[in-house]
């Protein structure tokens, strides 16, 4: 549905999960897409995946959480392909160990989680908004939460991490609005990522008992897919979404429609 032949896209957390679906997706509809991970097994699987695509799908190893790495990923997305259109900040953590009320949440974990979810998202903006504003602008979005939103027991740091997210998708949205660079987050509900086997395996349950679980919890009677976040990436980072900005989409098959009480 849409060509995004020339342009180029950045997805950190992009070799597994709902960043792999991000990256393949861009990368099917044309784009030249820079993955960036940690997981260098998964980013090496990702890069022959999508070898035979329309647009280019290279991985580079990166911690996006300290500065280096996103400034060295934003110069590594000039030096292929001359610019940067989009960066989706998708990578994410939300270890099981960290499934602790505040008072017993070790402070190194909180720093953590908010390196990886939030303070990347500053770093990658810092070092990419000089490369769209060369092109004219461009697109942020990052993957937020449900949980930005709503609480669940025993998330501090994550729920505190994703409000931030959306906080900081507000904020860049006003400063670079004048510079034609759009700012969006995405609010997945429960998408069978990596991230579900990890919490089966932290509450002692089997992956298909927790994904039952979660599916009927889901109004719509599933959990979503990478490629659901991804299609509606692929709309906001589009011009059909050019009057959106500073707001964020609910991808969650209608579970914040749900009231606690339903
Ligand atoms: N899966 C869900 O149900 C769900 C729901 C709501 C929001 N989210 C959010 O979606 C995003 C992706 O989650 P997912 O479920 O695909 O998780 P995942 O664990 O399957 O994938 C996350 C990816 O990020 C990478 N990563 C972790 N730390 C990194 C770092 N410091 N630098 C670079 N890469 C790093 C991992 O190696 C992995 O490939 C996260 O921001 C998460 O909070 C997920």
């Amino acid at each position: 549905m849409y060509d995004y032949s020339g342009k180029v896209v950045i997805v950190t957390g992009g070799a597994k999960g709902i960043g792999r679906g991000i990256s393949l997706a861009f990368a099917e509809a044309g784009a030249n897409v820079l993955a960036a991970d940690v997981d260098v097994a998964a980013g090496q699987q990702l890069e022959k995946d999508g070898a035979a695509l329309k647009g280019e799908l290279r991985f580079r190893e990166a911690d996006i959480s300290k500065a280096i790495p996103c400034r060295e990923l934003v110069e590594t997305a000039v030096s292929y392909w001359g610019g940067v259109d989009v960066v989706c900040n998708n990578a994410g953590i939300q270890p099981p160990a960290s499934y602790l009320p505040a008072d017993e949440l070790p402070e190194e974990m909180w720093d953590r989680i908010m390196d990886v979810n939030v303070k990347s998202r500053f770093l990658m903006t810092k070092y990419c908004v000089p490369e769209m504003r060369k092109r004219g602008g461009g697109v942020i979005i990052n993957t937020a939460s449900v949980q930005g939103l709503q609480s669940a027991y025993d998330v501090p740091a994550y729920a505190a991490s994703k409000g931030a997210d959306l906080s900081l998708t507000r904020q860049l949205a006003l400063d670079f609005a004048k510079d034609n660079i759009r700012v969006l987050a995405v609010n997945p509900g429960t998408i069978d990522t990596p991230l579900v086997a990890e919490a089966a395996a932290a509450k002692g349950l089997s992956v298909d008992d927790l994904r039952g679980e979660w599916a009927a919890a889901h109004p719509i009677g599933r959990i979503g897919t990478p490629a659901d976040i991804a299609k509606a990436m692929l709309f906001l980072a589009s011009d059909d979404a050019s009057f959106m900005t500073g707001s964020y989409v609910n991808v969650d098959g209608g579970l914040m429609a749900k009231g606690a009480w339903a």
